[in-house]
């Protein structure tokens, strides 16, 4: 189920900025390729990302959930000049196209992908971060919110993508973890009063959490 009309999700596109060429290039190859491919960011809220990141120009970036690299590169556009973005990827199976990309987009020294179960990388990344995506499996998202809060920087945000699950958070019968774990997560951060937070309808819901 698409959650935003169709017509409009169209409309916002083109009156956004273009995706740019190299990023059309990865969405057309991840669909032909590779498994799931609706999981990437795409333009839409690629350009949402693009936009945060520029305004916030950090110099420490984590991504939990690379897939083939296209919302890492879309953060990246926004780095500071010794920026770094880390991002984590569970399948090894897509390091090829994600280093493929970064090296297209000379993001080599920029972007550095780890390889594994990001609850165990997390840990070892030293580094304080201003922003965070979080969008890997949804029924670790408090558990990613729990290792990653401490990192992150007073004024630093969190964006967690797919809160509103196919719109699955309204519904108390979907009680598959995905849809529990999102739903606890949302509770979770609204109860938290170290934070504020915005629930944007931005594709399947972006939460953008900003630590005081
Ligand atoms: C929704 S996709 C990420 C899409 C990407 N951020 C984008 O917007 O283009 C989620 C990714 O998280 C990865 N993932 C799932 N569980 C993980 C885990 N425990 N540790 C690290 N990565 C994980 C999956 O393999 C998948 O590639």
């Amino acid at each position: 189920m698409d959650i935003i009309n169709e017509k409009i999700q169209k409309y916002a596109e083109l009156y956004s900025s273009e995706e740019p060429e190299v990023l059309s290039e990865l969405n057309r190859e991840t669909y032909v390729n590779h498994l799931f491919p609706r999981m990437l960011s795409g333009h839409h809220q690629g350009r949402f990302l693009s936009m945060i990141s520029n305004i916030m120009k950090p110099e420490r970036i984590l991504e939990i959930g690379t897939y083939t690299g296209y919302s890492a590169l879309c953060l990246a556009e926004g780095l500071a000049e010794n920026g770094i973005l880390h991002t984590i990827e569970l399948n090894n199976e897509n390091e090829d196209i994600i280093r493929k990309y970064i090296d297209k987009t000379g993001n080599g020294s920029k972007i550095k992908p780890h390889f594994g179960e990001a609850l165990s990388i997390i840990p070892g990344i030293d580094e304080t971060f201003d922003i965070v995506f979080l969008d890997a499996d949804k029924e670790s998202y408090i558990e990613y919110f729990n290792l990653v809060i401490d990192k992150l920087r007073p004024g630093g945000i969190i964006l967690a993508d797919n809160v509103l699950w196919d719109g699955k958070v309204l519904d108390r019968k979907s009680t598959d973890k995905e849809s529990v774990g999102i739903r606890e997560f949302n509770d979770h951060i609204k109860s938290d009063t170290r934070l504020d937070h915005v629930l944007l309808t931005i594709r399947d819901g972006i939460m953008i959490i900003r630590k005081k």
